[in-house]
This record gives structure tokens, sequence and C-alpha cells, in this order.
């Protein structure tokens, strides 16, 4: 299945794009990048870090949106830290993204490519709202985003992050028509990791050890905020819904997003037992096997030391 990951690193975009490196039921065609968990010149150097990191350069990396299509840009640096990849050193890059933009880069990857490509956004959506307006979402296989939640927000009482920063673009996203599978807190904060897991990575190698160091940093958040004694690797659960869809439940429902209320800015209004005559828009995930789940992401991530 050829993909590109939309993302801006961040711990678990970084988690997110050594599964997808590692998995051959998904063709990895490029990296965009986008402002989110921090500023777009940020995320952008995380991504191409971790693709050299991966040994994997040949992947092209394309840099996006620099901010929201029209809201004030936000940045997450209080969950991923300054670098937006705080915790273990990575060099800084020795490689550039392509002069092409994120748009360009996706728009011509979806002409050209064999078979539709299915996009995998897991930060704000604004380069995603802006492909499908330049290509009315001609050769898009659909949409897996990490984004949303039925019930409760994280960066507000009502509002997922990503849907919160650009909820005009995560709007435009659901109302394309387009398929779209929404995984969002729900089934993510079920794949928040243990002190096991992290064992079982770090016996896997370098990388492995990378990866249980990524999560040492991630956790200190999660602790502070929910008690957890782990973090929730939110972006690799849409990366091994694609892997393996029988991870992932979903139901298909109709989502619209806030967008005139300060206080539910960005929600995603999920109706979730038809209460509504909206028509339904989205497969939303509802529950994951969590060990299953990470089962496959140690067994995977292995192999990237192999
Ligand atoms: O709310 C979680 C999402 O926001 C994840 O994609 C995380 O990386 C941040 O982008
Ligand atoms: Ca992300």
């Amino acid at each position: 299945m050829p993909i590109v990951l939309d993302c801006d690193p961040g711990h678990d975009d970084a988690i997110a794009l050594l599964l997808a490196l590692a998995s051959p039921e998904v063709e990895l065609l490029g990296v965009t990048t986008t402002y989110g968990n921090q500023t777009l010149e940020k995320t952008t150097a995380n991504a191409l870090r971790v693709l050299e990191l991966a040994g994997r350069t040949d992947v092209p990396v394309a840099a996006g949106a620099d901010r929201p299509l029209v809201r004030e840009l936000a940045v997450a640096a209080h969950v991923h830290g300054d670098s937006g990849l705080d915790g273990p050193v990575l060099p800084a890059p020795t490689t550039r993204p392509i002069e092409d933009d994120a748009v360009t880069f996706t728009a011509g990857v979806v002409a050209e490519a064999a078979i539709p490509v299915t996009l995998v956004p897991v930060g704000p959506l604004t380069n995603v709202a802006r492909v499908i307006e330049r290509t009315g979402g001609e050769g898009i296989e659909g949409i897996v985003l990490m984004g949303g939640a039925i019930a409760e927000g994280n960066v507000t009482p009502a509002a997922e992050f990503n849907a919160w920063a650009d909820p005009e673009a995560a709007q435009a996203v659901f109302a394309s028509g387009l398929p779209v599978t929404m995984i969002g807190l729900d089934v993510t904060h079920r794949a928040v990791t243990t002190p096991e897991i992290q064992g079982r990575l770090r016996s896997t190698g370098a990388i492995g050890t990378f990866v249980a160091d990524l999560v040492d940093f991630f956790t200190v958040y999660h602790r502070e905020t929910y008690g957890w004694d782990g973090a929730p690797i939110h972006d690799a659960v849409a990366v091994a819904s694609l892997i393996d869809p029988s991870l992932v439940t979903t139901t298909r429902c109709n989502v619209e997003v806030e967008l005139e209320s300060e206080l539910c800015r960005g929600r995603t209004v999920v109706d979730r037992w038809r209460r509504t005559d909206r028509p339904p828009n989205a497969h939303v995930g509802v529950d994951l096997d969590t060990a299953r789940f990470f089962s496959l992401l140690t067994e995977r991530i292995a192999r990237l030391d192999a």
C-alpha cells in the first residue's frame, strides 16, 4: 500500500515513521512535515534525523505548512521539548528536504502513482487540506489520520491537539468526501507503553533503545498529567492500522469539527449513535487490541536493527 506520512516529529511521530520503514505492507513514498509539536523547521529537521538514524535517507522529505490555515501558530513544546524530540540525542541531520513543498510533492506523488495513495497525517491537517484542494482528491485512496476524539480532548478538555491546531483544515478533511479513518484519543490512549514494553524495545537493539529513550521523555508529561507510567504512542497506531487493520475496531459515523466556539474549538463532534441526520463521513476508531499492537511494534522495530 503506497503511503505519504505527513507528520510533526514529535516523539510518537518518530516511532510511527520507524514502524512504517520497518513494514513491507506499506510503501513509504515520502514524508511531509508540518508545524505542530514544534515549529516546521524543528519538525523537518527531526524527520531528517530519524530517517538518517534508520539508514533511509533515500526517502524524500518535503516541508509543508509553518502555520495553520487561519489560526495562530501554537506548538506543543511542553510535551515534546524545545527540539521537538527531546530525550535521546540525535546528531543534526546531514541531509536536507527536497525543493518541492509538501503540497506540491504530495500532489505530484498522487498524480504519478500507479495505484491510489493513502495519506497518513499524524499532525495538524493543514498540508492535507491543501493537497485535497489542489488535487480535488484525484489519486487519493483515502486518509488515515491520527487526530480527534470521541470523548475528552488533550490540549483542551474538548479537543485533541491535531484537530485543535487547525480546526478549519480538519473540517475540510472530514467534509472532503474521501474515505477517512479517524484514529483518535479513544484508541491511542489504549496504546500506552509500560516499563516492560520499554524493556522489550531495548532488547531489540540500538533503534529499539532509541525508541525506549524517546518514550522515557514522552512519559514525563503523561506522568505529570495522567499519572501514567508510560506514554501513548498515538501516531504509530495510525500506521499500525494500515499494517494490520484488525488491530483497530472502527464504526462508521459522522464527524464534524467545531469552528465557532472558543471553548470547544477543534472538538471532533462524533455522532457515534446516529443522533442526527448528518451522513456518516468517517470510520472512527473505538477500540484497540493493545497487546497485539505492541507485539507488532516491537517485532517491527527489531527488524530495523537486524
Ligand atoms: O494529540 C496527539 C497528537 O498531537 C499526536 O499526533 C502528537 O504527535 C501530536 O501531534
Ligand atoms: Ca504527531
